[in-house]
């Protein structure tokens, strides 16, 4: 190709650089589907289980087939006594976004055969890592609260184990299901930017623990996975639903990016935006958070006045943060459960990688000076 045939797009905007048969995307009119099921029914329906099932196989499962697939999962729910003393080495002020992604990564030294890229094996590794990665989490919450580890119960289901690890003690169902569809609407979501750069990195060859952890490295910025961190900080200084007027008004005066709003691809609203509100909702009124859900509210009602024209409406971490809040998770913990949930949607598209792989390699538009002089030192 010659360079006037090249395109230039900052961000990678409108680019397709990759084909995938798990989600499809409609931003303009806030559609967003698995394998041609809308999020809302999955979320609905569905369980995570099934949700990565139908992921990882372009299907839904049979009923037996579902049960072989939670079993497996639940097979390697454990963390080995080296990981665990490997998360008790971790500094106690540590970010826990820090401590997954390092984590991730040391899990391919206990791994017999970490760079066996067939898609077997990287189906393999996928589930050990996605069965794993709760017990990471909830190991390093505990230790930096100077608590027992609780090791995973694996009678439970993913969201189940998860929050009966973290806190020590079975959740209520209520809490379980809604759990359960944070990771649903978390799962998957076409070639964002973690997604991608697990995409570029196994585009190499290199390892599946390598994708990973530079997709969990890319999840936990603030434009990214980030912003439910940042959506809940701005919660937190607004008083109340009166001064959320003021307050957002002054960011936006301010030229500040109110974190949960905007999207690359949807100028509609996010519809797992749509699903986490009725959650979040329901959530904050069986434990007294009512105040806090209608200050996003409020929120979504200012944003909604000032910046619909513009295409900006809430994403999937602005009623996110409410629901975490109210499952009762600290505010460090909302991106590391985005990982728990992605790993899913990663493991998927490292093995569409791997099925028709070729290696990313963009070029740049040169902008620089041509046959400049070269200066001896002395003389600059
Ligand atoms: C997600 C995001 C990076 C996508 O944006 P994008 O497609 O790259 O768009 P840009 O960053 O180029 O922004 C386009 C315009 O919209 C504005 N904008 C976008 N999101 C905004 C937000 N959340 N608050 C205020 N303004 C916003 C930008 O300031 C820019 O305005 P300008 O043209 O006057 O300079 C962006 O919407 C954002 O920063 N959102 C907040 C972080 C967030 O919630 N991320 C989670 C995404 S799921």
């Amino acid at each position: 190709m010659s360079t006037a045939e090249k395109t230039f797009s900052k961000g990678l905007e409108g680019v397709i650089a990759a084909q995938t048969e798990m989600s499809f995307i409609n931003g303009t009119e806030g559609i967003l589907e698995y394998v041609g099921i809308a999020i809302g029914d999955l979320a609905s329906k569905s369980s995570f289980e099934e949700t990565v099932f139908l992921l990882w196989n372009k299907r839904l499962p049979t009923k037996p087939e579902l049960e072989q697939f939670t079993a497996d999962l639940r097979s390697h729910y454990t963390l080995c006594d080296e990981m665990v003393t490997q998360i008790k080495s971790c500094p106690i002020k540590a970010e826990p976004m820090h401590v997954i992604r390092s984590m991730i990564s040391m899990c391919a030294m206990y791994d017999e055969n970490p760079n066996e890229n067939s898609v077997e094996a990287a189906r393999h590794k996928s589930m050990r890592i996605l069965a794993v990665a709760p017990a990471i989490v909830a190991a390093f919450d505990r230790h930096r609260r100077g608590l027992e580890i609780v090791k995973a119960d694996p009678s439970l289901n993913f969201a189940s184990n998860f929050l009966y690890m973290l806190n020590g003690e079975k959740p209520t169902d209520a809490m379980v299901r809604a759990f359960d569809i944070c990771m649903i609407t978390h799962a998957d979501h076409g070639l964002n930017n973690s997604t991608f750069a697990a995409r570029v990195v196994i585009s190499t060859l290199s390892d599946l623990y390598s994708a990973m952890t530079a997709a969990i490295g890319s999840l936990r910025g603030p434009l990214h996975g980030g912003a439910n961190e940042g959506v809940m900080k701005m919660l937190n200084k607004i008083d109340s639903v009166e001064t959320a007027e003021a307050h957002v008004m002054g960011m936006i005066k301010n030229k500040e990016r109110i974190m949960g709003f905007g999207h690359r691809v949807y100028k509609a609203k996010d519809p797992r935006a749509s699903e986490l509100m009725t959650l979040a909702k329901q959530l904050a009124e069986d434990t007294g958070n009512m105040d806090l859900y209608n200050k996003s509210h409020a929120i979504e009602k200012i944003m909604e006045r000032e910046y619909a024209s513009k295409g900006i409406y809430p994403n999937v971490d602005f009623y996110s943060a409410t629901t975490y809040h109210c499952i009762g998770l600290k505010l460090d913990l909302f991106t590391p459960m985005f990982v728990l949930a992605r790993i899913a949607g990663w493991a998927g598209h490292v093995i569409e990688q791997l099925e028709d792989n070729r290696l990313f390699r963009p070029t740049t538009d040169y902008i620089g000076p041509h046959n400049a002089p070269y200066t001896p030192i002395e003389k600059r």
